[in-house]
């Protein structure tokens, strides 16, 4: 849908030396904001307050204990969750509260890479990419397959088009899930624990591409991770939950260096 007037899936032109545009006309300012931000499950207060924001082109990394909230907030921009109070908004348009249209608007200009990859297991390789730009954006299914094996060189995958991703490693999947959520051209990018579940020799490829994206593209990332040297690569900023709560946010040079708070130091010493 090149010629649809809706500019963030416009194609943009290749950086040079970049791996795919992979992305859409970029917003500047913040992206996403999220104002006084509370969700519970039954007694279970899991976000309070919170109050957080990420500007566009940044690279944001969430760490924290488990059950700390970190995969809730994601879960909340991809719209699978709704908080019980605040207001969330992104690039501009409310999120939360707002009618279900404009729900579906926003939420093509996110992807999410889980840590599982969910992929389809009765499609190819190539047709988990072209799904949903051809069912949902509207692209010609031409377009969609070119667009579709430039991702896949990107994530370095161009002889598994045909594969199913059965046939594939994990690490093989979880490229192929990158480029599925690159296809939809979004302008944020959220990745919870995309390497977790690999076994730890597939782990360097796959923060690899990511690392690759981070350079080459203005895409905007969230990300949950384990991986302290990753987030320490790619961060613009880093922000340590506990408790539901922002507890500490800086450059990863501050954060993981000369922490302040007694709870990240802790934190920190124990995963790293
Ligand atoms: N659907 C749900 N129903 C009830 N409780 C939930 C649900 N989803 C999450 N929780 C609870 O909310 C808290 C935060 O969960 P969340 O998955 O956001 O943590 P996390 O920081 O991502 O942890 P981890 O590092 O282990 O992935 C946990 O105590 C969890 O048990
Ligand atoms: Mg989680």
């Amino acid at each position: 849908m090149s010629t649809d007037t809706h500019a963030p899936f416009e194609k943009q032109p290749e950086k040079p030396g970049g791996a795919g545009d992979a992305t859409a006309p970029r917003s500047t300012g913040e992206l996403i904001r999220l104002e006084r931000v509370t969700k519970r499950f039954g007694d279970h207060t899991v976000l309070d307050n919170l109050d957080f924001s990420v500007d566009a082109g940044k690279h944001v990394t969430l760490i924290g204990p488990s059950g700390s909230g970190k995969t809730t907030i994601l879960r909340l921009l991809m719209t699978l969750l709704k908080p019980d109070e605040g207001r969330i908004t992104v690039d501009g348009d409310q999120l939360y509260p707002a009618p279900e249209k404009q729900v579906r608007e926003i939420r093509k200009k996110i992807g999410m890479v889980f840590q599982q990859f969910n992929l389809f297991p009765n499609m190819s390789v190539l047709r988990n990419i072209t799904e949903a730009p051809v069912t949902v954006l509207g692209m010609s299914k031409d377009e969609a397959e070119v667009r579709a094996r430039e991702l896949l060189e990107m994530v370095g995958l161009t002889d598994k088009c045909d594969a199913r991703p059965t046939q594939l490693s994990g690490g093989q999947q979880q490229r192929v899930a990158i480029a599925r959520a690159l296809a939809m051209r979004p302008q944020v990018l959220l990745l919870d624990e995309v390497t977790s579940a690999l076994d730890p020799e597939l782990v360097a490829g796959v923060l690899d591409v990511l690392r690759d994206i981070a350079r080459s593209t203005d895409i905007t990332m969230l990300c949950v991770t384990h991986e302290m040297n990753f987030a320490r690569d790619i961060s613009d900023q880093v922000l340590m939950f506990d408790s539901g709560r922002v507890i500490e946010s800086g450059s990863p040079e501050k954060i993981f260096n000369d922490p302040e708070n007694e709870r990240t130091r802790e934190f920190l010493g124990a995963v790293l």
